[in-house]
């Protein structure tokens, strides 16, 4: 009732495109998508987003025996972000409806993890355990998806108590209608996304604005933690920090 009320607009998106549709998109896409990206300066954003204070004391429980996963992988780049904030290997869990898109994350992710466990599927229905998982990460597949709640509500199922959700979506705006007419992606406002998040469950709930480059103009970065207590994060400087910050990012 909270969502219909407060975000009518995303409670259900009508005209979400068919998997089949975006798996056709991502398949053909797959070669240049690091490229992609790298035009975009996204791989430097993520690991900007990663490197800020706030996400960092979230992720400061991880070490190589942790468990991560990683919905619509893509290539890898957020979880490549990830493992360069950490610093170290551990156990990378991606899952993605394009085949194409998984070999290339695998040939990426390959040497920097524990282990490597890529998956062709739907995020939407995982096939992981209930809090299998030390972190859960995803960037810009929720704008595909016809009803965000109900997929993070999934993705929460498989996180830890006390473990973190952290996400990157397309911000609303007029870039992000252009954009959707090649990606078929809907965008987010902060409060929408927030509002998303604390529906799924999750507390703790923050937005950012990233500081730099295409990012700070058409992405919003936002994470959020499962109620209970078998992680104990760093959650006071989680609420602390609104706003990314580069010049504190890069401090750490
Ligand atoms: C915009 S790309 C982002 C890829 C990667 N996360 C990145 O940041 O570069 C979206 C990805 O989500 C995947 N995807 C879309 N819908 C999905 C779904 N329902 N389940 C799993 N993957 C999905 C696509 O195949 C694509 O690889």
């Amino acid at each position: 009732m909270l969502l219909k009320t407060t975000i009518p607009t995303l409670d259900r998106w009508r005209t979400a495109p068919s998997i089949d549709t975006l798996r056709s998109l991502y398949d053909a896409s797959a070669n240049h998508w690091d490229d992609y990206l790298a035009r975009l300066g996204q791989p430097l954003d993520y690991r900007l987003l990663f490197k800020s204070r706030a996400v960092c004391n979230c992720l400061s429980h991880l070490d190589q025996t942790s468990k991560i996963l990683d919905c619509g992988v893509g290539t890898g780049a957020f979880s490549l972000a990830l493992l360069d904030s950490i610093d170290q290997p551990a156990h990378v869990s991606g899952m993605d409806i394009s085949h194409s898109m998984l070999a290339h994350a695998r040939q990426n992710l390959q040497h920097r993890c524990t282990t490597l466990d890529l998956r062709r599927g739907d995020i939407r229905r995982l096939p992981f355990a209930d809090a299998a998982f030390d972190a859960v990460i995803f960037a810009h597949v929720l704008e595909h998806l016809a009803d965000p709640v109900a997929a993070l509500r999934e993705l929460v199922r498989v996180l830890k108590p006390g473990a973190p959700l952290i996400g990157s979506v397309t911000r609303q705006g007029l870039g992000q209608v252009l954009m959707s007419l090649r990606w078929h992606n809907r965008g987010y406002a902060s409060h929408q996304l927030d509002t998303c998040l604390q529906a799924a469950g999750l507390e703790a709930v923050r937005s950012f604005d990233y500081g730099t480059g295409w990012s700070k103009w058409m992405c919003i970065a936002a994470m959020g933690v499962k109620p209970g207590s078998a992680i104990v994060l760093r959650t006071h400087s989680v609420n602390a920090q609104k706003h990314l910050d580069n010049s504190r990012h890069l401090g750490g």
